[in-house]
């Protein structure tokens, strides 16, 4: 795995030293709310249990799986793989995301959770990659913003793969082009 990867972005002892700050940012923003974290599966998986450990308030955990994302381009249609177990209504919603990109997939998220009127939604994402938005959106929390580079580790693959590596990478363009 590691010959495919250009350089090493950031750190497993950066990753830990952020997501650290953010688990106690929403510790102090979240007490006696109950939050429930909704984790968006794959991407979130790594990101999610650490982050999780930081935050100090009772909450309950869920998960969707969404896809948006082929290969290395976005396609803009996104689809519900999986949807949430327990009813939100009335909840103070934390979304948990990989990664902020164009922000079609947390737009179109965000409206489909809307629906459900929970009490409040709030995003926290592990990166923010904001010279490709499209979607009028933004994170509440970020624990990194990342050029645009096309970034594999810590739970981000490239085609299934690389989600093991304990650090944020980037691929070698000859992987994907
Ligand atoms: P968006 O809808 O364009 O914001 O795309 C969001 C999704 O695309 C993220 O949740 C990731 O799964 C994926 N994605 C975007 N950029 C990258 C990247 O650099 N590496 C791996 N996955 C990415
Ligand atoms: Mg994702």
């Amino acid at each position: 795995m590691e010959k495919d990867i250009e350089r090493i972005l950031i750190s497993e002892e950066e990753i830990q030293k952020r997501v650290s700050e953010i688990g106690a940012a929403i510790t102090r923003d979240f007490r006696d709310k109950d939050p429930v974290f909704i984790g968006v599966l794959k991407g979130c998986f790594i990101f999610m249990a650490d982050l999780m450990r930081y935050v100090d308030v009772k909450c309950s955990m869920d998960f969707m799986a969404v896809s948006s994302y082929k290969g290395t381009t976005s396609t803009g249609a996104v689809s519900i793989d999986k949807d949430l177990s327990q009813p939100i209504e009335g909840r103070h919603v934390i979304i948990v995301e990989d990664i902020l990109d164009s922000g079609v997939t947390l737009n179109y998220l965000k409206q489909y959770l809307q629906v459900r009127k929970p009490a409040s939604i709030t995003i926290a994402t592990l990166m923010d990659k904001p010279s490709r938005r499209k979607a009028d959106i933004y994170a509440d929390y970020s624990c990194f913003e990342v050029p645009d580079a096309f970034v594999v580790g810590y739970g981000l693959d490239y085609n299934q793969r690389y989600r093991n590596l304990p650090y944020i990478g980037v691929l070698k363009e000859e992987i994907y082009s």
